[in-house]
């Protein structure tokens, strides 16, 4: 179904931004070309006029001395200044009068046998209450400013508590990805040296239960022998699963509410403090913890979720990311950039296809939602399972749709304007990255006359870029490497603990400039069109993984001496895993039915290493790696046969096919 690389050079079908009427929205924040011209280049000349303007929309205890210090590759946006950006989600929304205003809208997965979903709406006062009742709490249990606190939950109303509270107190948290195994927990907690861990008994997703605090569990114990002690596990009950009881350190999420006062001022964060950390795959090695700080990620994602999706309070709106919190796209836009913008965000807890495919459309037309934030593998997905399902629903209240986490083809955002926009909705495909913080370059819905596959134009103060390996900037329609030559305010401030690595990855491939590690080519007009990955990541289901991640969780396994992996083509996932594996002796299946069996311990092995995004879609057996002489796995030709390439596309799952390689590998080094 993922067009060719030809047709995307080919596309030329053209979709300028409709008028605000024709959309359905009250107005246009940035209502054309012109006006994004004029203030993407005033922001280019002027990053600390523009950045300091929009800044004071928000609120700050000190005000900055200088908007920006830039010295490569360290920026401090907002000198000096002091926030809180919990205060900004939700305390000044209560100051300015609007307690009473619905914050979150959040459903739970089950659907109760009435046929009635469970729904919860939290308003600013609401959220206030409890963030402050859980912040006390954190604080009484000894968490302090600069704290990192781990938060390993489903999608419940208490993971936005959880969060919103440590930015309160000025801990850091580190939310890890509910679908993470116990090794990803043990993992992040020691890296990050993390004393606290919220969790929930179990989540919801698909109709069965995640045991999330027996992962936290065994995490904790594994920690122990590793000489690391956790001293708080926080549970909130959501499924009502028994679990072990550590009592001393296991809490309940809902008694220390209970016992905790509802007045908790907000800390006084200096700009630069740390908000968060976000592990994500690299090239190398274990995930890496990026940092984020306090002041410019706020600006950046306030102002990003404004413009990109036309945020206005008091216009009837309800905004759906259906990202998990787990993910960056999670923390910006379902919370901190939605949240100090005052239009309500919805959080869905469970499965698009839970009970059935129609799930998001049917909650679209109860919710009437406006805009709606998803990715291209569900878009695939939808797009696989029929358009009866959205045509059974009223999808009218839809004003803007969003695309992220990978590059959309052309048929599926076309099925997504037409099936889901009625051809009626701008698409803002926005492109950006767990290190970013927020969107880089993204259409404005207002402005930007889109094109099917491309994520368009820079974001206001974006200096994006494509260039050689010199950084000399590339022609129109020439492949290169895409880089962001000036700092921004939501940028990563480092790599957990590892200065090392944050330039090695960031700043030293193109000298002077941020390397995002994509690769892509800019056309005629200026547009960015993404090509995918040119480092050792893969993007499966718009999820980040190393395939050296997955090639060390396979080598962990007994029956295997060495592991390749790389990405291939797939329907719905984008990329999808594909696996070369040499087995040690004795390991070598008897049968056919063997190896689909230990292709499946291998499966789960994997899933239990990392998570069930890493499980490899494929797994072939090898006598040996192809390799060149000095010892360097041949990637290329491994990613030919995993999405077989014409030449190759014999029975490449044989032992017998190495010799394939073989002759393969001698041809390449004649
Ligand atoms: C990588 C970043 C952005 C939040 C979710 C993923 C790819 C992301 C797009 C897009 C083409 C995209 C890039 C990027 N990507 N958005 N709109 N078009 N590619 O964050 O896990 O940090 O992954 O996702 O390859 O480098 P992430």
């Amino acid at each position: 179904m993922s067009d060719s690389i030809e047709s995307v050079l080919q596309e030329n079908r053209r979709f300028p931004a409709p008028s605000a009427a024709a959309a359905r929205m009250a107005k246009w924040l940035v209502p054309s070309m012109s006006d994004y011209k004029r203030l993407h280049a005033r922001s280019i000349s002027d990053p600390e006029g523009f950045w300091g303007e929009v800044a004071k929309e928000l609120h700050w205890f000190k005000p900055w001395s200088k908007v920006l210090d830039w010295k490569v590759p360290d920026a401090k946006w907002f000198v000096g200044a002091t926030t809180n950006v919990c205060y900004n989600c939700v305390d000044r929304q209560v100051e300015q009068g609007h307690g009473d205003m619905v914050a979150i809208v959040w459903e739970g997965e089950p659907i109760g046998s009435g046929g009635r979903p469970d729904i919860r709406r939290l308003t600013y006062n609401d959220l206030k209450r409890d963030v402050s009742k859980f912040a006390n709490a954190l604080k009484a249990l000894g968490v302090k400013k600069g704290d990192i606190v781990t938060i390993y939950m489903g999608m419940v109303p208490e993971v936005a508590i959880a969060m919103l509270a440590c930015a309160r107190i000025g801990a850091a948290h580190s939310v890890i990805f509910g679908g993470f195994s116990t090794q990803a927990i043990v993992d992040r907690v020691l890296d990050a040296k993390s004393r606290t861990i919220i969790t929930c008994d179990g989540a919801y997703r698909r109709g069965s239960v995640v045991p999330l605090k027996e992962s936290v569990d065994a995490a904790v114990a594994q920690l122990a022998q590793a000489g690391h002690e956790v001293k708080n596990v926080i549970v909130h009950s959501r499924v009502g699963n028994q679990t072990a009881w550590h009592s001393g350190r296991d809490h309940s999420f809902k008694d220390l509410l209970l016992a905790s006062s509802d007045q908790c001022p907000c800390e006084h964060m200096d700009s630069e403090d740390m908000l968060f950390l976000l592990y994500t795959s690299g090239s190398t090695g274990k995930p890496k913890g990026i940092l984020h700080t306090t002041g410019g990620y706020m600006v950046h994602t306030y102002l990003t979720s404004k413009l990109t999706f036309n945020l206005i309070p008091d216009d009837n709106q309800l905004y759906w990311c259906t990202a998990d919190v787990g993910w960056v796209t999670g923390h910006s836009y379902i919370l901190y950039g939605i949240l100090p913008n005052r239009v309500p965000t919805l959080m869905y807890e469970g499965a698009p296809n839970a009970p059935k495919e129609d799930r998001f459309w049917d909650m679209i037309a109860r919710h009437k939602v406006t805009h709606f934030y998803t990715a291209p593998t569900a878009i695939r997905a939808f797009m696989k399972w029929g358009d009866e399902h959205p045509k059974k629903h009223d999808l009218s209240s839809l004003r803007v749709l969003g695309s992220v986490g990978e590059p959309i083809n052309p048929e599926a955002w076309m099925w997504y304007h037409e099936t889901i926009g009625s051809s009626r909705c701008p698409i803002v495909d926005t492109w950006w990255q767990t290190e970013t913080g927020g969107h880089m370059i993204t259409p404005l819905p207002g402005a930007t006359t889109t094109k099917p596959g491309s994520c368009t134009l820079p974001f206001f103060g974006v200096d994006a870029a494509i260039v050689d390996e010199s950084g000399n900037e590339q022609p129109h329609n020439t492949g290169g490497l895409l880089v962001v030559r000036k700092p921004w305010p939501g940028m990563l401030r480092g790599v957990y603990g590892d200065r090392e690595r944050f330039i090695q990855t960031y700043f030293t491939r193109v000298p002077g400039m941020y390397f995002t590690g994509d690769g892509a080519r800019r056309d005629a007009d200026g547009y960015f069109w993404i090509m995918g990955r040119v480092d050792d990541v893969i993007n499966v289901s718009g999820h980040r993984l190393g395939t050296m991640e997955v090639e060390s969780a396979l080598v962990s396994h007994d029956a295997v001496v060495e592991a390749a992996v790389v990405g291939m083509p797939h329907e719905i996932k984008g990329t999808g895993i594909a696996a070369f594996v040499t087995l040690a002796p004795g390991s070598e299946p008897a049968s056919p039915a063997d190896a689909d069996k230990l292709k499946n311990a291998l499966r789960e092995h994997v899933s239990k290493e990392i998570g069930a995004i890493a499980k490899p879609d494929q797994i072939r057996f090898t006598p040996a790696l192809p390799k060149t002489r000095s010892g360097k796995i041949m990637r290329r030709l491994l990613r030919a046969i995993a999405s077989g390439d014409a030449k190759i596309t014999q029975d490449t799952t044989t032992l017998e096919d190495y010799t394939v390689l073989a002759k393969l590998r001698e041809s390449e080094e004649a």
